[in-house]
């Protein structure tokens, strides 16, 4: 199988699929596409010898039709079965979602369903929460929704800052991501709980 990675920034969930398709995995990574030719991730995909490509999305200023047609056109080259998005920062409309019914999926920084969208951290600290986490889900048309492959919790301690939060959740999306990769490349439909 082939997953395509789609990444905005540092790509360390990107290094964490990719390090992970190797061996008997039945999945490898046949690219790595960013909407932002910065993306400190394509460097990081090129140093593992992945292709990657850029289709900067402030060009089409707020056109997402036309931004995601031109996205559209390495994917529909590389055939990928599995489209990982990972960190990935731009919202895909219905019909882009649709083209790839049930092949994408998504990792977002909270436990959903709570905390769709943004600064989910600091939400969840704000709400006097004791715990935190990632979840990794199929992406359906509804933002930040669609099923749950798998969560990782970690506890919330008395000072957390956003920042402190998420340096304690990024290693275990780093986990999480990969083993529900895995699993879902390997049609075992086990939820995932960590730790
Ligand atoms: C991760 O924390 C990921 O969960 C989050 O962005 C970060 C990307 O880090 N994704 C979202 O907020 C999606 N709405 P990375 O580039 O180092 O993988």
């Amino acid at each position: 199988m082939k997953v395509a990675i789609l990444i905005s920034g540092s790509g360390s969930n990107m290094v964490a699929l990719a390090e992970s398709m190797t061996g008997d995995h039945p999945a490898r990574p046949c690219m790595v596409l960013a909407n932002d030719p910065n993306a400190g991730g394509l460097a990081r995909a090129r140093a593992m010898g992945i292709p990657t490509a850029a289709i900067d999305h402030r060009p089409y200023k707020g056109d997402r039709t036309a931004f995601e047609a031109a996205l559209l056109e390495p994917l529909l080259t590389a055939q990928p079965d599995i489209i990982a998005l990972a960190g990935f920062m731009r919202v895909l409309t219905p019909d882009f979602v649709g083209r790839f019914e049930g092949q994408i999926l998504n990792i977002h920084p909270s436990l959903l369903p709570k905390y769709k969208g943004l600064n989910t951290h600091a939400r969840a600290i704000e709400a006097g929460d004791t715990e935190a986490g990632c979840t990794v889900h199929k992406v359906t048309a509804a933002l930040d929704d669609g099923p749950i492959l798998g969560q990782a919790r970690v506890p919330i301690l008395p000072g957390d800052t956003a920042e402190t939060l998420a340096a304690r959740v990024l290693p275990m999306e780093h986990k999480l991501y990969p083993l529900a990769l895995r699993r879902l490349a390997m049609a075992d439909h086990t939820p995932i709980t960590l730790p």
